[in-house]
């Protein structure tokens, strides 16, 4: 089995909507990602893209730095020409100073091992290489899962929101962190220790957002 963590592209976007329907009430339309991926300056989309018949290793893999930039390429070509199962996604909106994470959701089936952490740990990286100050999402205040993930990466409760959901009326929590160096070091354990769990390869983060 092999992870990575890439930037969202079009065809991505039936099995996005299908993991967006069975999580959000309302979901987002499949034109909204089309414009996310397409048209928005701001907006870096996620996937994270799980193939269970990786390349097999090559000669360059085993050669020092030539390693990385086979791996590179490689994820590179498996973007191109082959797509895996999605298992997850994510969306990070990027306005001057301001990340802004506009949604995260992982496959009901796949809940629970690790998927959301390395999607989160992606957007997390992505804000700290494109110079955020600070991340800012809302999340239901019955969502206690998602909180006990946001809280582990440092995010704080500032602010409920009343009526947030339009759908059934809840409440928001707004929640934050600030890119400060405790915020740098814990982010640097946590994305050590998921790539010592999971092995993922990471060609969001530090890619630039691709041309349309
Ligand atoms: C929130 C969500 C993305 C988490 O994804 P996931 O793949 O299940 O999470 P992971 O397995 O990566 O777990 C990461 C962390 O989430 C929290 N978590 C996950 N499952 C949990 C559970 N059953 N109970 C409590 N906390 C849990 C823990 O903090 C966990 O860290 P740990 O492993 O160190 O304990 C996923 O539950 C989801 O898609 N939910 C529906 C959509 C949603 O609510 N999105 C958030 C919108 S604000």
């Amino acid at each position: 089995m092999s992870l990575t963590l890439r930037y969202m592209q079009l065809p991505d976007i039936k099995q996005v909507a299908a993991i967006d329907h069975s999580s959000f009430q309302p979901p987002w339309s499949p034109d909204s990602y089309a414009f996310e991926i397409k048209e928005s300056s701001v907006s870096h989309m996620v996937v994270l893209d799980r193939q269970t018949n990786p390349p097999p290793p090559t000669k360059a893999r085993q050669n020092g730095w030539l390693s990385n930039l086979g791996d590179k390429l490689r994820g590179n070509a498996q973007v191109r020409n082959g797509r895996g199962a999605i298992v997850g996604y994510g969306g990070l909106w990027k306005i001057e100073g301001e990340a802004h994470i506009s949604t995260i959701a992982t496959h009901p089936r796949q809940r629970g091992n690790g998927f959301g952490e390395i999607l989160l740990a992606g957007m997390v990286g992505k804000a700290l290489r494109l110079n955020a100050e600070f991340i800012v999402l809302e999340v239901r205040v019955s969502n206690a899962i998602a909180q006990s993930l946001y809280q582990k990466y440092g995010f704080r409760r500032y602010g409920r929101r009343r009526n947030y959901y339009r759908s059934d009326n809840e409440d928001a929590w707004d929640m934050r962190i600030t890119m400060d160096r405790e915020t740098r070091r814990r982010f640097s354990r946590l994305y050590q220790e998921l790539q010592d769990k999971h092995v993922f390869r990471d060609i969001y983060s530090w890619q630039a957002r691709p041309r349309r």
